[in-house]
């Protein structure tokens, strides 16, 4: 029987189908616990390529503004990236470590698709915070 943390996962791969990536063709999906429901986010690209948002925070974002408080667990999926891919290319950008940590605990599980299991603080340690 699948596990809570497989369930995220999942809903994170799923989410991937709706980024809309027409430069980059990589599709992102994130998918956040959080007040005991799952929000689910994907990168929403830009021709000025500069303003594309990650899944991560259009995840985090769906979160928030639902109300849904302090994020309890955390995933993310890569699906485009080839098979034996580095891991650097399926982990969360800088920028998006930073959100999350606004958002969740040093210790709020982080799953990447294809690397493991892992804690915000092993993502973003000594992280910039103003509480
Ligand atoms: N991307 C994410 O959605 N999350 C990350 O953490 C890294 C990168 C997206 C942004 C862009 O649409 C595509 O992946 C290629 O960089």
């Amino acid at each position: 029987m699948p596990d809570a943390m497989d369930e995220l996962l999942e809903a994170a791969r799923q989410a991937s189908r709706a980024a809309y990536c027409p430069y980059s063709k990589f599709h992102v999906g994130a998918a956040i616990r959080a007040g005991g429901r799952v929000f689910t986010g994907a990168n929403v690209e830009n021709a000025s390529y500069g303003l594309t948002v990650c899944a991560e925070r259009t995840a985090s974002f769906a979160a928030i503004l639902a109300g849904a408080g302090r994020f309890e667990a955390i995933a993310v999926a890569c699906v485009d990236a080839p098979e034996g891919s580095s891991p650097n290319l399926l982990m969360p950008c800088g920028a998006c470590r930073q959100v999350l940590v606004e958002f969740a605990d040093p210790d709020t599980p982080v799953i990447v698709d294809r690397v493991g299991r892992m804690t915000l603080a092993d993502l973003l340690p000594l992280a910039f915070r103003l509480n």
